[in-house]
């Protein structure tokens, strides 16, 4: 037997005026988006925004149901709009951020498993990775170059 070890790549910013232009107006249409969340429930607001290969940008927003599976989670709202509206049409970048009810959210923005699972497939599905951008409400966050990062050792049919 033998121990293995993964490495996980990622940079952290400080601030927004550190990334590039474009991924800066992404991360203003992610922040904006968590306006339009309906989270009733957790009071937890999710705003995502995707930039595709033809510059659109499509955002994606947490979207809570009182049966609370039936609800979606911004990110997967945002991916599959693009998958309907624009199939063939490359994703480049996609942000996520939240905000809570009533107090700064220091913690990062981190995807739950399924909505890594859907990124996955996105990725699969365009054979090209995307930029991932976790931004936290200070201006602070995480870039991955690819869901490898996020998720390892993922699932796929081979
Ligand atoms: N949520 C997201 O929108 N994205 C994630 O990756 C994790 C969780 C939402 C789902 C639910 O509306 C709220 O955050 C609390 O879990």
């Amino acid at each position: 037997m033998k121990k293995k070890e993964l490495k996980i790549c990622y940079l952290a910013f400080e601030s927004i005026e550190e990334l590039i232009n474009e991924d800066q107006t992404l991360v203003a249409k992610a922040i904006e988006a968590t306006k339009t969340a309906y989270a009733p429930y957790s009071e937890f607001y999710v705003g995502s925004a995707i930039r595709l290969a033809n510059g659109e940008i499509i955002i994606g927003s947490n979207q809570e149901n009182s049966a609370y599976p039936s609800g979606l989670c911004a990110e997967r709202v945002a991916l599959f709009q693009a998958g309907t509206n624009f199939p063939g049409v490359a994703i480049e970048a996609l942000v996520i951020t939240a905000r809570v009810k009533g107090r700064i959210l220091d913690t990062i923005a981190n995807p739950c498993g399924s909505c890594r699972q859907v990124m996955n497939e996105s990725v699969l599905r365009q054979e090209k990775p995307f930029k991932i951008i976790l931004l936290r409400e200070n201006g602070s966050g995480y870039i991955y170059d690819s869901i490898d990062d996020l998720l390892p050792f993922s699932f796929k049919f081979d």
